[in-house]
C-alpha cells in the first residue's frame, strides 16, 4: 500500500492511496464541515460544505475534499478567508429552501451567514441526496427517488414501494439534515395510500448520528 504523506492545518499526516481529503481529515479529528456525505454511502460532491483549500507545486486551489484524492505533499487548509466566504455563502443558497434546518442554522452561526440573503424558495429539501442514496445504496428500495431537474428538481416517494418497504424502515427520516424526507413520505402515504400504514412497533434502527427533526408547516403537493 503507496503511503502519502500531506500536511492538512499544519498536521503533517500520513495516509494511503485512494484515501480522501476529507477522511484524512477525519482520522485526524480535524473538522470538515458536511452536508451530503454519509460514511456508508458512496461519495457524491453534491453540497460543496466540505470545499477546502489546497496547495500543490505552488498552486492554489479549492475542491471538495470528500471527492479530492490524496496526493504527495499536499498542504490542505480546512479553513482561510476564501474557504469560510465559500461557505458562507453555499449556507445562505442552502437557507433559502430550509432556513430553519438545524444544521444550517449552526453553520450559519460559524460562518456568519445572513439567512435572509437569498429569496426563500422554501423547498424544504436541500437535494443532498441523502435518502435517495441511502434506499438506494444500504437498502437497495428505491422508495425515494430524485425527479425533474434544474429549479425544479425535487425529490419524491415513489408510492408502489413506499406503502409496502417505508412502515417499518424510515431510516432516511434520520439522516435528512431538514426533516423534508419524513414530511414526503408522510405526504406520498396520506394521498396513496392512506390508512394502510400498520400499527406494529416501529423498529428503531440505528443510523448515523441522530438529527434533531423540525416541524414542517407546509408542504408542496408534489406526490
Ligand atoms: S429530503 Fe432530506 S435527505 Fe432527502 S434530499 Fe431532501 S434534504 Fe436531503
Ligand atoms: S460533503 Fe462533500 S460535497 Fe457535500
Amino acid at each position: 500500500m503507496t503511503e502519502i504523506n500531506l500536511t492538512i492545518d499544519g498536521k503533517q499526516v500520513k495516509a494511503e492511496a485512494g484515501m480522501t481529503v476529507l477522511d484524512v481529515a477525519r482520522r485526524e479529528d480535524i473538522y470538515i464541515p458536511t452536508l451530503c456525505h454519509h460514511e456508508k454511502l458512496e461519495a457524491f460532491g453534491g453540497c460543496r460544505l466540505c470545499m477546502v483549500e489546497v496547495e500543490s507545486r505552488g498552486w492554489t486551489s479549492y475542491v471538495v475534499s470528500c471527492l479530492y484524492p490524496v496526493a504527495k505533499d499536499i498542504v490542505v487548509r480546512t479553513r482561510s478567508d476564501k474557504v469560510d466566504k465559500i461557505r458562507k455563502v453555499l449556507v445562505e443558497e442552502l437557507m433559502a429552501h430550509a432556513p430553519d434546518a438545524p444544521e444550517l442554522v449552526n453553520l450559519a452561526r460559524e460562518y456568519g451567514a445572513d439567512r435572509d440573503r437569498f429569496k426563500k424558495e422554501a423547498s424544504f429539501c436541500v437535494l443532498c441526496g441523502l435518502c435517495v442514496r441511502y434506499c438506494d445504496e444500504v437498502k437497495k428500495k428505491n422508495a425515494v427517488s430524485f425527479f425533474d431537474n434544474g429549479a425544479v428538481r425535487q425529490i419524491k416517494f415513489v408510492a408502489e414501494i413506499a406503502k409496502n418497504e417505508c412502515w417499518d424502515c424510515q431510516e432516511c427520516f434520520a439522516i435528512c439534515p431538514t426533516s423534508y424526507a419524513q414530511a414526503a413520505y408522510l405526504l406520498t402515504e396520506a394521498l396513496a395510500f392512506p390508512g394502510q400504514r400498520k400499527t406494529a412497533k416501529r423498529a428503531a434502527k440505528a443510523t448515523a448520528k441522530p438529527r434533531v427533526i423540525i416541524p414542517i408547516t407546509a408542504v408542496p403537493m408534489t406526490a
